[in-house]
């Protein structure tokens, strides 16, 4: 079986006001009156028998009832333990054999055939044992992604979110690639390299899955399993990683820099000075101000520098504290 695994778990920290714990990002129909959690599941659906969603119990019904119209099952997490645990879930559920596509429901991708190619070259990795990534050629130093070093498909290194001298010294090097956060693998082999490198987050969040009702996860064990993502536990240690350079055009929506390339080439105005404005047709105006967003929401706006768009998780978390 090809099940397409899609990780919904993150708050989207990065676009409050616009994602909050309650609706988050991948869940706003603001991507052609879709949202990008359908975008993803539709454009997967061709190459998979099967999708489960696993997401936060605080917000899996909001993909329920788009779900339900697919082969599909809820793994719904009662506390977020980062990716290696969300995708350890779903390899548990799944059988050893099966071959998981992981993909994050954040992500827009434009070029439906190349996608489906990528992957396809993935699938085959996967089928002879191989964890398969997806390169994508960089474009600026971003600290926010992982880099795969590489020579065609091998990989010489992957290294998660260098610092900006790293990610500078990487892009003259001409060899890396973005990791797209697109995963596909057999679930057994997921789970053994897991095993090899991070005991105790496979033991806990294999006990976590046990205890789990109808796929519903307690909170009581999965505190029990550390928090770590799948490029930190697996990725920068295996012997296994494979990547398919992809041809795909991919952006990471993660925060408002994203969303104002996105929606400025859409048609969506921009002043002479490249401000923008997000959630109001209210006549506004800057003056004296350049790549600006103002984002409107009903209880909140949001007035951005966009060269400071990772900034705002700052916001976020210090609205979380309650400070
Ligand atoms: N179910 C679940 N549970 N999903 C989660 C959890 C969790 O605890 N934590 C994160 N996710 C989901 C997010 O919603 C997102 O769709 C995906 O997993 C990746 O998590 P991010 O938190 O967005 O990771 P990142 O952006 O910092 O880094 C990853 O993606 C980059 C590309 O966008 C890494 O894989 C990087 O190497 C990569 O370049
Ligand atoms: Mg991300």
């Amino acid at each position: 079986k090809i099940i397409n695994v899609v990780l919904s778990g993150g708050v989207g920290s990065r676009l409050w006001p616009l994602s909050r714990k309650a609706k988050p990002k991948q869940y706003l129909p603001i991507f052609g009156g879709k949202t990008l959690f359908e975008l993803t599941v539709e454009r997967n659906q061709p190459l998979v028998s099967k999708v489960t969603l696993v997401g936060s119990i605080q917000n899996t019904d909001l993909a329920e009832p788009y779900l339900s119209k697919f082969n599909s099952d809820i793994i719904a997490e009662a506390a977020p333990r980062n990716t290696a645990a969300a995708i350890a879930f779903a390899a548990f559920h799944a059988d050893p054999d099966d071959i998981l596509i992981v993909t994050p429901s954040d992500h827009l991708i434009e070029g439906e055939e190349d996608y489906q190619q990528a992957i396809n070259q993935g699938i085959v990795f996967a089928q002879e044992g191989y964890i398969a990534t997806f390169g994508i050629i960089p474009t600026r130093p971003e600290t926010g992604y992982g880099y795969i070093e590489h020579e065609g498909n091998t990989v010489l290194a992957f290294r998660e979110k260098p610092n900006e001298e790293t990610a500078r010294d990487f892009l003259k090097k001409g060899s890396f690639l973005w990791n797209s956060g697109i995963f596909c693998f057999k679930a057994g082999v997921f789970l053994e390299e897991l095993m090899r490198f991070e005991p105790k987050l496979y033991s806990a969040a294999e006990t976590a899955f046990e205890y789990a009702q109808n796929l519903v996860l307690d909170e009581e064990h999965s505190l029990q399993i550390p928090s770590k993502s799948i490029d930190y536990a697996v990725l920068e240690r295996s012997d296994l990683i494979k990547v398919v350079p992809a041809k795909f055009r991919w952006s990471d929506m993660g925060a408002f820099d994203s969303l104002f390339t996105y929606l400025k080439e859409k048609g969506h105005p921009v002043d002479e000075n490249g401000n923008i404005v997000v959630g109001t047709t209210k006549h506004t105006v800057f003056v004296g101000l350049s790549n600006c967003m103002l984002i409107n929401t009903e209880d909140a706006v949001l007035i951005l520098d966009r060269n400071r768009s990772q900034d705002v998780k700052q916001v976020y978390e210090s609205l979380e504290k309650g400070n």
